[in-house]
């Protein structure tokens, strides 16, 4: 089946399988690569995306689900070479090591920050409480967090 959707601001089409999820879509239809699959089964956060401004998992959403909708991927959030200030924040903390779950976090960061501009620390560790990282131990993560939202 044929999809059009809209990512990171452009209208796109793919040719989908009606059972594909919309990471496999974003990833090897869309040449997007940034949203990563670490588990296929909703419980890490590594592909987590905005679907028309809400935050999912992307490994959980069939692409035909996206069919007319708008998905924002971590590909979109930086402005040409300008990093998002997320992005920046992770760069500065050093809350990167392997680096799998980062871009799932950046998301789910940007989208807390888009809603809450000053959150509290139970607010950050509810909002990420979704994406798992296996390296960090999250300390310099919820450091990144808070340098991006300025506290
Ligand atoms: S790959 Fe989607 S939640 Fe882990
Ligand atoms: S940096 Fe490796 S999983 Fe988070």
């Amino acid at each position: 089946m044929r999809i059009e959707l809209t990512v990171n601001g452009e209208a796109r089409e793919a040719e989908v399988w009606p059972g594909e999820s919309l990471l496999y879509a974003l990833r090897e239809r869309l040449g997007l690569p940034g949203s990563k699959n670490a588990c296929e089964q909703g419980e890490c956060g590594s592909c987590s995306v905005l679907l028309d401004g809400a935050l999912v998992c992307a490994c959980l959403v069939l692409a035909a689900q996206a069919d007319g909708h708008a998905v924002v991927t971590v590909e979109g959030l930086a402005e040409g070479d300008d990093l998002h200030r997320v992005q920046a924040a992770f760069v500065e903390a050093g809350a990167v090591q392997c680096g799998f779950c980062t871009p799932g976090l950046v998301v789910a960061t940007a989208d807390l920050l888009a809603r809450v501009p000053s959150p509290s620390e139970d607010e950050i560790r509810e909002a990420l409480s979704g994406n798992l990282c296996r390296c960090t131990g999250y300390a310099k993560i919820f450091d990144a967090v808070r340098l991006a939202a300025g506290s």
